[in-house]
């Protein structure tokens, strides 16, 4: 039987134990506050920050909507991020990517406050995931993290495949699944666009990231019997359906089922666990702005 790694669940257990450390940081006087930047008309980025502000408000998170017109100069961007880096008040800042091409994404995510950047996307930050001292794990990669590990899947030894090597998903998925430490140890190869024979080196794996934005792009043929798969993607296609589309992951379901042991469905995967390691890091900020040691799971 193929066991489906439900994201959904278990980032609802993650947000019942964020509620009782919302509540113990509002007893030492420290209100939790995440600012989300959209400056975007993507329809699916505008869906992605309301339901992280929905979640923000199921745990006691107070949500601050920054939304600028898509076609302003970018220094409105920077002199937004410059307010909220000053303000106090609010723990973490999340810039909902991509931004427009006239801004210098790079630029942005230099000037955001390393303290606040609970996206783990700061250089500085970065630096740390990869020297084996993250402040804030990036959330895809850590929610994946998440997941494997309440399924008892043990990474140590195996071999493990990240399909995509962006700056968001893959290569911070990379490094959490080499580090010398619990969710890691894993052997890891990282495979992209210019990959020469995909399908080899996924079939030698135990486990497979597909992260690629390529509906799909990673089917049954492609794995051996008995391995795990996780997939990142959300990928939007033309259907007949009410919405006129539908999600679908990078990984071909229904084949690929028919080989893992265990495998994420898209929607309900991922996405959700995402989502829950962006409250867990806006909690983890608060309490390290407000000296408050919470225990997090
Ligand atoms: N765009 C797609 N995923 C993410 C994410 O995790 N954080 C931000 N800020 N933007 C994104």
């Amino acid at each position: 039987m193929t066991e489906l790694l439900d994201g959904e669940a278990l980032a609802a257990r993650f947000r019942e134990e964020l509620v009782a450390a919302t509540e113990r940081l509002a007893d030492a006087g420290s209100q939790p506050t995440l600012a989300t930047v959209l400056m975007s008309d993507d329809p699916a980025s505008e869906t992605y920050v309301s339901m992280k502000q929905d979640d923000c408000a199921e745990v006691g998170i107070e949500a601050r909507d920054v939304e600028l017109d898509p076609t302003a100069p970018a220094t409105e961007l920077h002199d937004t991020v410059d307010e909220l880096n000053a303000d106090p008040e609010v723990n973490g800042i999340l810039v909902q990517m991509p931004v427009p091409d006239h801004v210098d994404k790079r630029r942005v995510l230099r000037q955001v406050n390393p303290a606040k950047d609970v996206d783990g996307f700061h250089p500085e930050n970065v630096g740390r995931l990869v020297a084996g001292d993250a402040r804030f794990k990036p959330c895809t990669p850590h929610g994946i993290q998440k997941l494997l590990a309440d399924a008892g899947v043990d990474t140590e030894g195996k071999d493990a495949v990240v399909v995509g090597r962006s700056d968001i998903v893959g290569k911070p998925m990379v490094n959490l699944l080499m580090q010398k430490a619990a969710g890691g140890n894993a052997t890891v190869t990282v495979c992209h666009s210019r990959t020469d024979d995909l399908a080899a080196k996924t079939r030698g794996a135990d486990i497979v990231v597909a992260a690629a934005g390529v509906p799909g792009m990673v089917d049954g043929d492609m794995l051996s019997e008995g391995v795990v798969v996780v997939d990142v993607g959300i990928n939007r296609v033309d259907a007949d359906t009410e919405k006129g589309y539908e999600l679908v992951g990078d990984v071909d379901f229904e084949s690929a089922s028919e080989k893992a042991r265990a495998i994420t469905p898209v929607p309900g995967g991922v996405g959700p666990m995402t989502r829950a390691m962006l409250l867990y890091n806006t909690v983890k900020a608060t309490g390290q702005d407000a000296g408050v040691d919470i225990d997090l799971p």
